[in-house]
């Protein structure tokens, strides 16, 4: 997290690099209110009042943390959220040079996307945090369909696609104290209003925006507002505990059920499987090709031709 305090000290030229070398010295947890301050600026396109002007939330976005550039926005919530950052806080940045993708994987982050991430404080254990990731998908989709796109889908167990590209990456964290669940960080990227060809070579051809999938650029800080909305109704259904509704959602988008793919799961072999749904905690519910049935709990799956 030092580095992480540091980098956004030297992008905003807010110290000199002497008071900054010094800075190295102090315990990082006195920078959270420096953070904090320096998140109540705006930047060229994330604007407070266009997000908020309009925002028709009771908790989530009430508290808003813009930045010109961080590693990842996942790290500075983690580090918000440890001091006394309220839930439904959200932490935003026009770039990332260091974000984080799932199962370990680089997040490829440029000005133009929408790299957001939020803090949370769900009463949960560690069961239904694999939910809060399938919902916050089912989020994304909501609040693509309230901009004009309506064919968006859900491929387990987060990624959303439209046509068959990516659009948006969701990372879930949770903070843990005494191995009990302490806050949760949703970290979510959409890209948004950038040119493929500025990812690196590999991610081009899978990846597409919103603007290429409108046929014009959208207006971020209205995305955000949107998705922040979509998020916190999904949020009371989340806390009346109403999982079957989120699952329902969820099998309506996706992208995955009735799909032949490869299973790579951590620590093993791969293998192909038919999907067949997704069960009550969130697992991918596959078929395998000598008949039986498995859960596939984490790992990714990837569509056969
Ligand atoms: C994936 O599909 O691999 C998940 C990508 C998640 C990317 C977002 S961008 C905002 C937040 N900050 C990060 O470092 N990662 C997430």
């Amino acid at each position: 997290m030092q580095n992480e305090i540091i980098n956004i000290l030297k992008k905003e030229e807010k110290f000199s690099d002497t008071t900054i070398e010094e800075i190295r010295e102090v315990e990082i947890n006195d920078f959270a209110d420096i953070i904090k301050e320096v998140g109540q600026q705006e930047t060229d396109h994330l604007k407070r009042d266009k997000i908020l002007n309009d925002l028709d939330t009771n908790k989530i976005g009430k508290e808003i943390y813009i930045f010109n550039e961080v590693m990842s926005t996942n790290t500075v919530a983690k580090f918000l959220a440890e001091n006394d950052v309220e839930s439904g806080s959200v932490i935003l940045s026009e770039k990332q040079s260091n974000a984080k993708g799932r199962l370990g994987k680089h997040w490829e982050s440029p000005l133009g996307g929408i790299w957001l991430s939020l803090i949370l404080n769900p009463k949960v254990d560690h069961s239904k945090i694999p939910m809060i990731t399938l919902a916050t998908g089912v989020v994304v989709i909501k609040t693509l369909e309230r901009i004009g796109i309506t064919n968006a889908e859900i491929k387990w167990p987060n990624d959303v696609f439209i046509n068959g590209k990516k659009v948006c990456g969701i990372l879930t964290e949770a903070i843990t104290k005494f191995n009990v669940i302490d806050k949760v960080i949703v970290g979510v990227g959409i890209d948004a209003n950038f040119e493929v060809n500025e990812l690196s070579e590999e991610l081009q051809e899978g990846t597409t925006t919103l603007d290429i999938e409108l046929g014009h650029r959208v207006d971020e800080n209205e995305v955000i507002r949107i998705f922040l909305e979509e998020f916190e109704k999904m949020g009371q259904i989340f806390e009346a505990g109403e999982f079957e509704v989120i699952l329902k959602d969820w099998r309506k988008y996706s992208y995955s059920i009735g799909k032949i793919v490869e299973v790579i799961e951590p620590f093993s072999k791969s293998y192909d499987a038919y999907v067949l749904g997704i069960s009550r905690e969130g697992a991918l519910v596959v078929e395998k090709i000598d008949g039986t049935l498995e859960k596939v709990i984490s790992g990714e799956c990837r569509l056969k031709n």
